[in-house]
């Protein structure tokens, strides 16, 4: 006892205290910490679910069925994954409005929030293509040139050289990919709509996909956004050529001329 009255004065006490209590609260925050995070995740998960399910009886159950089961007007969408929805959803396909050949883009009547919703209701009908992250969609640093040529033996056939876009049989086309966003691109890819193949993972990695996003964005992407600010409508290295050789020459012969003038100036005076 004398022991440790003794030993509570001394002067590094506190600071063996305070390590102890730091111990304690670190130990205790690891302990319950993560598995507090995962039971929220959870609940923001089953949260969404049910959402995305009041949003699917009001605008999709009508042609897909109230459990997804499809309809004589809408496919099955048991096992497509949220991957499906959110290109179908995101780019204005769905929810369809008339019937016809193919079903064409329109203005999106969804926010993201509420396509989150709808995917995460359709995904917990069955697994299937999961959202792609930013990660895995983003051509920063992918190799253009090899995903032109993993683009011309995989997808020129329909959708044209430079992804133009193209007729198809039956009254259904390929559809340009000009303004394409790379997460639409990816989730095409993966989903393969309509009579599209798709190319999951399995037998087009994710590497392949990207540098094939990087392709379609160098050969269309700069009409859509031009960091540089003008266009020069967008027609690609010859009008930009074009462009240098007329005001770039343009300004050199002029400075060229200025020199000349204040030389023959200099030589007369
Ligand atoms: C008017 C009927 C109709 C409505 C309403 C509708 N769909 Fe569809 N949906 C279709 C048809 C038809 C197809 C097949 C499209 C095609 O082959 O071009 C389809 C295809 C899909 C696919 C692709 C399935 C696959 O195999 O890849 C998804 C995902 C989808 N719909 C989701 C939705 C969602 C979510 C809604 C509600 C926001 C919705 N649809 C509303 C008729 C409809
Ligand atoms: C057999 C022909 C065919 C091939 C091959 C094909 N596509 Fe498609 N693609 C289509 C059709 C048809 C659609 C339209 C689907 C729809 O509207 O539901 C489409 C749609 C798309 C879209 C959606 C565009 C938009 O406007 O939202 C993208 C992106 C796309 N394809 C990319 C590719 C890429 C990349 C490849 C090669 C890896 C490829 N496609 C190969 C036929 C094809």
């Amino acid at each position: 006892m004398k022991k440790l009255s003794a030993r509570r004065r001394h002067p590094l006490a506190a600071v063996v205290v305070l390590l102890l209590a730091l111990a304690a609260t670190g130990g205790l925050y690891a302990a319950f910490a993560p598995a507090g995070t995962a039971k929220a995740d959870e609940t923001a998960q089953s949260l969404a679910i049910e959402e995305g399910k009041k949003l699917y009886s009001v605008g999709c159950a009508s042609c897909h069925g109230t459990g997804g089961q499809g309809t004589s007007d809408g496919p099955s969408l048991v096992g497509v994954g949220s991957a499906a929805v959110d290109f179908q959803v995101g780019t204005g396909r769905m929810p369809a409005q008339q019937p016809g050949a193919q079903v064409p883009k329109k203005k999106v009547i969804y926010t993201q929030a509420e396509i989150d919703q709808l995917a995460a209701y359709v995904a917990s009908l069955g697994a299937g293509a999961i959202t792609p992250t930013e990660g895995q969609y983003n051509p920063a640093g992918a190799d253009a040139a090899k995903g032109g040529e993993l683009f011309r033996t995989n997808c020129a056939q329909c959708h044209n050289f430079t992804g133009e876009g193209g007729a198809l049989t039956y009254g259904k086309y390929a559809p340009s990919l000009e303004g394409v966003s790379p997460k639409h691109l990816y989730e095409a890819m993966q989903t393969g709509p309509q009579n599209m193949p798709s190319f999951p993972d399995t037998t087009m990695p994710e590497q392949e996909k990207k540098d094939i996003i990087a392709y379609v964005q160098a050969v269309n992407g700069e009409k859509a956004d031009n960091p540089g600010g003008l266009s020069l409508g967008g027609l690609g290295p010859v009008s930009e050529g074009l462009f240098a050789w007329v005001f770039g020459l343009g300004a050199l012969i002029a400075v060229a001329i200025w020199v000349a003038a204040h030389t023959a100036k200099a030589k007369k005076s």
